[in-house]
């Protein structure tokens, strides 16, 4: 069996940035075990805190982001860190090379109904030149990202990683104490008869997507010519797993339910890393407007619409908006 091998084993990832990888993964590890121990371990329910995007904060979100900010940040290989349970960047070790950015826990809403959910890292390198407390750091395209992945607190604990060639997929072995490799080169199917998109926002989208999901929904009486299934959980880790595993089209479009928030998932820590392992497996992650990897952020909390997965079936969504 292999361990962390391959995305490790490559030239260009220095041992400083396998050393940081496994301190991440050493933080989820002991995330892991904490989600197992479910109502046991008294980590169920919300706080009484909301956090900067005005949500209200679940027990297990601010464990899971002290767990994760205070290892990652004692490891010294960190110049600082940007999570979606922070106001703004938190700074580490001046001399750190490297940037992370996090969900601490990714399905929130999942926590309490033992469900999936997950966390999603993505490490990006250092300027050299600015300040360890400066969160302008973090503005940073997704293609510069050097190491992206996120951690799945299913019936196993799997990790999907990249470090820039390939996705690759790991189980927590609990016997051993660490990832296993299970799943090297993951290739996403180039078509699919699955489409994940939450329904009840439907009147709210905007014309494109409404007359997309109506032809899919049309099945084989309309210009699709084939019946779709339909899968929604609720956490992004969760449904970009099976896309993945299986192929299929993931999509959280522009919505007009908050003219102040028309967008729902972040980019720093949920859409960029998801891109990146996503192509790595030779599939698609864009907005309307082009590649999201390619977006220049502009703050660390910005949200960003995604549409993911299966190559042809996401060039067939972005056909509607031409
Ligand atoms: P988080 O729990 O980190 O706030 O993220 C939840 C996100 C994402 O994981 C998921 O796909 C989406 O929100 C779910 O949205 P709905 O509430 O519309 O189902
Ligand atoms: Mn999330
Ligand atoms: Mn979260």
């Amino acid at each position: 069996m292999q361990r962390l091998a391959p995305a490790l084993q490559q030239d260009d990832v220095s041992l400083e940035l396998i050393s940081l990888i496994k301190t991440i993964l050493a933080a989820t590890k002991e995330i892991s075990f904490r989600v197992g121990q479910g109502h046991l371990g008294g980590l169920l329910g919300s706080t009484l805190d909301e956090n900067i995007q005005g949500e209200i904060q679940k027990k297990l979100d601010v464990v899971a982001n002290e767990l994760f900010k205070d290892i990652i940040l004692e490891s010294g290989f960190v110049k600082a860190i940007s999570s979606e349970e922070e106001d703004t960047s938190v700074a580490g070790n001046e001399n750190g090379k490297f940037l992370v950015s996090f969900d601490p826990l990714d399905g929130s809403s999942n926590i309490d109904v033992n469900s999936l959910i997950g966390t999603i890292f993505s490490i990006h390198k250092a300027p050299k030149d600015m300040s360890a407390d400066d969160p302008d750091m973090f503005k940073q395209a997704g293609h510069k990202q050097i190491c992206a992945g996120y951690v799945l607190y299913g019936p196993s604990t799997m990790l999907a990683m990249t470090t820039g060639k390939g996705t690759h997929f790991y189980v927590l072995d609990r016997t051993y104490g660490g990832y296993l490799l299970v799943e090297r080169n993951v290739q996403i199917t180039k078509d699919t008869q699955e489409f994940s998109i939450n329904m009840s926002n439907q009147r709210f989208w905007q014309s494109e997507m409404k007359n997309y999901v109506n032809d899919l929904l049309l099945g084989k009486n309309g210009v699709r010519n084939k019946d779709y299934n339909m899968r929604w959980l609720g956490a992004m880790v969760g449904d970009v797993h099976r896309v993945l595993c299986r192929g299929g089209i993931f999509a959280y479009p522009s919505d007009s339910r908050d003219v102040n928030k028309p967008n729902k998932l972040r980019l720093m820590y949920e859409a960029n890393p998801m891109a990146f392992l996503i192509e790595q497996a030779g599939g698609l992650c864009v907005t309307r407007e082009g590649r999201i990897m390619d977006i220049e952020p502009i703050d660390i909390h910005q949200r960003v619409e995604v549409i993911l997965g299966s190559i042809n079936e996401v060039k067939a969504c972005l056909k509607y908006y031409d």
